[in-house]
């Protein structure tokens, strides 16, 4: 069985995080979302991977990830081009996958247990398809699914403004070829796409079967910044030490912390994990890293105290403030203004930024 990650689309929901790159490679404790669901892939046996690319952030994506032998996968990109929806995006890959089932794993999901029990509870004899679904609080956010006593699919409705219930696909499909019937006899939704949902509804109006599997750990779209702050704890709270760098001074380190090659935590620094720091990073003494944050490569952090934020990389951070709850796009920087003449905050700021004070 093959794997097909979906990597296009335009991140317009993490702007201005994505102005600096693909929504797919936003660093959660330090690793490119799309790691992950290649890593979710690889754990379910699925080695043979097609990467669907848009425009945005195609040949950052390909440079990370190369043809996928440092990942122990094998990387096949598929360019989509425009963003014209999932099921235009699963459509590009039909060559790829050939007659066989096939995975879908959209690629800014994460998933804490993975999806070795999905696929192995698919059984293509009898369905057609087989979904993921989660409970979740906002169903008008997401593709939300009827199922009967049996966990047979009943109904699909994408995004609905008056949610049926509140089971939402998570963004894991297992299709038979079957599939690309149905993409290619779509018409484009109100949100100008084609759209994987309609396929599937599709499939079930032509009489066919298609599963579904309760997924029970933790499951996060990071489609938007507060997302991404969120799944960065979710994954924080799993980590194993692993100090590659330098800690000056024990006393002043404690919980659980990962810091990367060429990494620095000075000795009158103070850091309490959770915490992940990338490679070539300084954390300066007099700086205070609290839980749940996440520092990339790359970056000066001097004097400021920043808890349960996540730094992307190649920033310098050198204010005299408090910074919690952020999410802080690559090269940044955010230095103290000792002047004070005018008095106030001096602000040099992107399009699309978003700053509380
Ligand atoms: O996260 C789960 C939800 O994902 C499901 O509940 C929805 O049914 C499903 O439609 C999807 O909704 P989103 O609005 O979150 O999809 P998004 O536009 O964020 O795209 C998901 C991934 O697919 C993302 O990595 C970008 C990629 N993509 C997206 C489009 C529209 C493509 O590769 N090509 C595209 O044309």
């Amino acid at each position: 069985m093959k794997g097909v990650i979906l990597a296009g689309g335009t991140g317009s929901r993490l702007r201005p995080i994505t102005h600096t790159g693909p929504k797919q490679l936003v660093p959660i404790a330090n690793k490119p979302v799309l790691e992950y669901a290649l890593d979710d892939l690889k754990e379910a046996g699925i080695t043979e991977v097609g990467i669907i690319l848009g425009n945005k952030g195609r040949d950052e994506i390909q440079a990370y990830f190369g043809d996928g032998s440092d990942f122990g996968v094998d990387i096949t990109y598929i360019v989509q081009g425009e963003p014209l929806g999932l099921a235009h995006a699963v459509g590009c890959a039909r060559d790829f996958v050939g007659d066989d089932s096939f995975v879908v794993y959209l690629g800014d999901d994460l998933m804490r247990e993975g999806i070795t029990d999905l696929i192995k509870d698919f059984t293509s004899d009898e369905y057609a398809a087989g979904i993921g679904l989660q409970e979740v609080e906002e169903p008008s956010r997401y593709g939300i699914v009827d199922v009967n006593d049996t966990g047979d699919v009943i109904e699909l409705v994408e995004k609905p403004e008056d949610p049926p219930n509140n089971l939402a696909l998570i963004g894991v499909y297992v299709f038979t070829p079957a599939i690309f019937q149905q993409i290619e006899a779509l018409e484009k939704s109100w949100r100008d796409e084609y759209e994987i949902t309609e396929a599937i509804q599709g499939l079930l109006d032509d009489g066919n079967r298609i599963q579904s599997h309760v997924v029970h750990g933790w499951w996060k779209d990071t489609g938007k910044p507060e997302d991404v702050l969120h799944a960065n704890r979710l994954v924080l709270d799993d980590i194993e030490p692993n100090v590659r760098g330098t800690i000056e001074n024990d006393e002043t380190v404690r919980g659980r912390v990962q810091l990367g090659e060429g990494s620095v935590i000075e000795e009158n620094a103070v850091v309490r994990g959770p915490v992940s720091i990338g490679e070539d990073t300084v954390i300066k003494s007099g700086t205070y890293l609290g839980p749940y944050t996440s520092i990339g490569d790359s970056c000066i952090i001097d004097g400021v105290h920043i808890e349960s934020s996540v730094v992307v990389g190649d920033s310098e951070i050198s204010a005299d403030r408090t910074i919690v709850d952020s999410l802080i796009g690559r090269q940044a920087t955010i230095t103290a203004n000792h002047d004070k003449k005018p008095d106030g905050e001096r602000l040099i700021v992107g399009q699309n930024s978003s700053l509380e004070l």
